[in-house]
């Protein structure tokens, strides 16, 4: 049980998938006006997975759950809650369910949980909510994005950033120790211009003067030094208070774990921690930001490479569009 009474939580299975195909920073220039080496030095990325037409974020989300289960030795009938974190459904109404149909997991509830780049670690807190109270013991919780299908491929200021993927995680409430230590969480809408992938309306009269919109969503615009500032300066903060919140300190943190939008971020909020390089999880030269997707996606190879052990600390943060953000403490496995 958790030290407060409630019910305790352990994180015991992680998958992923990406889409079949890569694009390196070298195919990209012949796409848009750009080189390996900007791309590399500004980012850290060299390449990226793309969904093929025949892919959907269903299939790879679907297998990156099978994945996650299959570690944990948990049968997809067992499953309470399908948490699906994504900004890019293949269907506006929700994909979870589709989601759930796939696994044949046929007690689960399921539904879409929109936070961008921050949706898994929000994802994450509300999982544990939801165990925490009692009300569901095993929840999968996944993270997808298919970007691709909104960035503006004539933008290189953007589509050099972004790349498909899923991860996903099993959690399960336990009565042996709690392995979910702390979290906070922010949001501010007064920066949402700042980066955003918005409804663009367009008028389309019906009859005597009743109009509605008909339009499309408009593809990701950024100001990336915005970000940039953003995140250097929030992440850090968000972390601190959830160690706080957690009663621990930085160096009693085994791993990093932050969303993978660009290397340089990584590199200043785990120097303004004080976090050392070797405990910070990169993945991004291989997958580019894959949004809701890269803390899982990350989680996954480490925890599969053996390099995170059970027992281990990881301290995840997730930041971008809303703007929002946030961190959760955890420790890995049972
Ligand atoms: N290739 C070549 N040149 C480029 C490219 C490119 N892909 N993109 C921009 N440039 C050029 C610009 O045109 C500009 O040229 P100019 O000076 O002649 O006008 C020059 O490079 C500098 O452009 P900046 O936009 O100022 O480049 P900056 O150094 O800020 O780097 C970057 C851009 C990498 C996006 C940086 O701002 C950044 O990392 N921001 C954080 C963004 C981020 O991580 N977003 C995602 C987080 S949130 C989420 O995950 C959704």
């Amino acid at each position: 049980m958790a030290q407060d009474g409630n019910i305790g939580l352990a994180i015991i299975g992680s998958g992923s998938s990406v889409p079949l195909l890569g694009l390196d920073n070298q195919a990209l220039s012949q796409v848009v006006d750009t080189s390996d080496e900007w791309i590399a030095s500004r980012t850290g990325i060299r390449s990226r997975r793309l969904a093929s037409p025949v892919e959907s974020l269903r299939s790879i989300a679907t297998e990156a759950a099978k994945n996650a289960l299959e570690m944990a030795g948990v049968p997809a009938a067992e499953v309470d809650l399908i948490l699906l974190a994504t900004s890019t459904p293949d269907d506006l109404f929700g994909t979870a369910c589709q989601i759930q149909a796939s696994l044949g997991a046929t007690q689960a509830v399921a539904f879409d949980l929109t936070a961008a780049c921050s949706g898994f670690v929000f994802g994450m807190v509300t999982a544990a909510q939801f165990i925490r109270t009692g009300a569901y013991k095993t929840v999968v919780l996944i993270g997808a994005d298919i970007l691709s299908r909104w960035v503006d491929w004539g933008d290189r200021r953007t589509c050099v950033l972004f790349g498909d993927g899923a991860g996903a995680v099993v959690l399960q409430a336990t009565p042996a120790r709690d392995g979910f230590l702390g979290f906070e969480l922010r949001s501010d809408g007064t920066l949402n211009h700042s980066l955003n992938l918005a409804y663009q309306p367009q008028p389309q009269a019906l009859t005597g003067g009743v109009a509605v919109s008909q339009g499309t969503f408009h593809p990701i615009t950024m100001n990336g030094q915005e970000i940039y500032r953003f995140a250097v300066k929030k992440v850090p903060e968000v972390i601190e208070k959830a160690l706080f919140r957690a009663n621990l300190t930085v160096d009693q943190i085994d791993w990093l774990l932050l969303h993978q939008a660009n290397q340089r971020i990584l590199d200043a909020v785990a120097d303004r921690l004080g976090i050392p390089a070797d405990k910070v999880i990169s993945n991004m030269a291989a997958y580019g930001n894959t949004s809701a997707a890269s803390i899982p996606l990350a989680l996954d190879e480490v925890v599969r490479s053996g390099n995170v052990r059970v027992g281990d600390t990881i301290v995840a943060s997730g930041f971008g569009a809303g703007l929002s953000w946030g961190a959760a403490i955890f420790q890995w496995g049972r």
